[in-house]
């Protein structure tokens, strides 16, 4: 199959209603969509991304109202919200309608739903009759794309059309949230922070999972990995100890002074965590196809989207 990449909605929209897949953009990660009720067009996106059916998809839908279509009883605070702060990176767990298949959610009676923050999907969702399921356009456990080309560069061929939106301006997924009995309980760190998610909610849980359990959909201890080596912590015990193996270094705002420039990647001069989350996985996949041999990042801040992006290093670091 020839892949084309372009900026042609319509085309994306006749391709989805043909049950093909497309790849769209959106303000996180490039997402690989399909039809999120044709359980054909959803199998393919397992197919094509080698992703096993326990891990659930995210319904992208253009407002709130594609919200209320496929959900039940979504708590009126919940609705607030995502009144108030969507289109945007986060993404809420509700009780799902019977349309929504089972192959979407994995067998869970929940589904994930997300309104992106992208002027071209937001146009392509409006132009559909049905919510689209997108999980991240790369294969399983690979740094997920934030670009046209990053999509090209694996699933080319594998995939009619990719609709060019730009660099996402995010570069994150989106935060995961589900809400029980006032209390918000945060599954994924993500593109929003956590203080948006206080400003509104009173109680504020984290639940991020760091195990491999497959009992916690997508949450899996080593994801969004390259193919060399990552370490993360203490960069300069980490040089030290991997001096031969010719590493780069991600790091946050300044350089090392004493060790190579040349091998010295900053991810934001003037120490922005949002910077920082933008450019995160395209540093990471340009490393990955370098001469370096091993990578060596350094920790974010705990502040903004310093823990969303630590959370990304550690799960890249971790082998399986
Ligand atoms: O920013 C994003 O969220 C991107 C863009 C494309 O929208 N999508 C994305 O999808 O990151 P993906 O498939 O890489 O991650 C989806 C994750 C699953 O791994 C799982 O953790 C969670 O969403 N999820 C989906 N449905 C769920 C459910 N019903 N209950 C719990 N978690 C769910
Ligand atoms: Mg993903």
């Amino acid at each position: 199959m020839s892949t084309q990449i372009g900026k042609d909605i319509e085309k994306a929209a006749a391709l989805l209603k043909d049950s093909s897949l497309v790849a769209i953009p959106t303000e996180t990660v490039y997402g690989l969509a399909a039809n999120a009720l044709d359980e054909s067009a959803v199998a393919e996106i397992f197919r094509v991304k080698n992703r096993p059916t326990f891990d659930p998809l995210i319904l992208h839908v253009a407002d709130v109202e594609g919200v209320k279509k496929y959900s039940i009883d979504c708590p009126i605070p919940l609705l607030d919200f995502f009144e108030k702060n969507t289109p945007g990176p986060v993404t809420i767990i509700l009780p799902k309608t019977d349309d929504v298949p089972f192959l979407t959610t994995s067998g869970l009676k929940t589904a994930a739903f997300r309104i992106p923050q992208h002027p071209m999907t937001l146009e392509l969702l409006a132009r559909l009759e049905f919510p689209l399921a997108a999980p991240s356009a790369n294969p399983f456990g690979y740094i997920s794309p934030t670009s046209a080309q990053h999509v090209m560069d694996q699933l080319g061929g594998a995939i009619p059309y990719i609709l060019d939106g730009g660099p996402c301006s995010v570069g994150i997924e989106s935060t995961i949230i589900e809400y029980w009995q006032g209390r918000v309980i945060v599954h994924r760190l993500g593109g929003m922070s956590l203080d948006t998610l206080k400003e509104h909610f009173e109680m504020v849980d984290l639940k991020v999972n760091r195990s491999s359990n497959p009992l916690a959909p997508g949450q899996l201890k080593s994801h969004y990995a390259p193919k060399k080596s990552l370490y993360c912590g203490d960069i300069e015990t980490l040089y030290r100890a991997h001096e031969a193996e010719k590493p780069a270094l991600i790091l946050f705002s300044d350089k090392i002074p004493g060790l190579d420039p040349e091998s010295q990647f900053v991810l934001s001069d003037s120490g922005s965590t949002k910077e920082a989350a933008q450019k995160i996985f395209g540093l990471l996949r340009e490393l990955d196809q370098s001469n370096f041999g091993v990578i060596i990042a350094e920790l974010l801040p705990e502040v903004e989207l310093g823990p969303a992006v630590n959370d990304r290093l550690k799960r890249a670091a971790a082998k399986a």
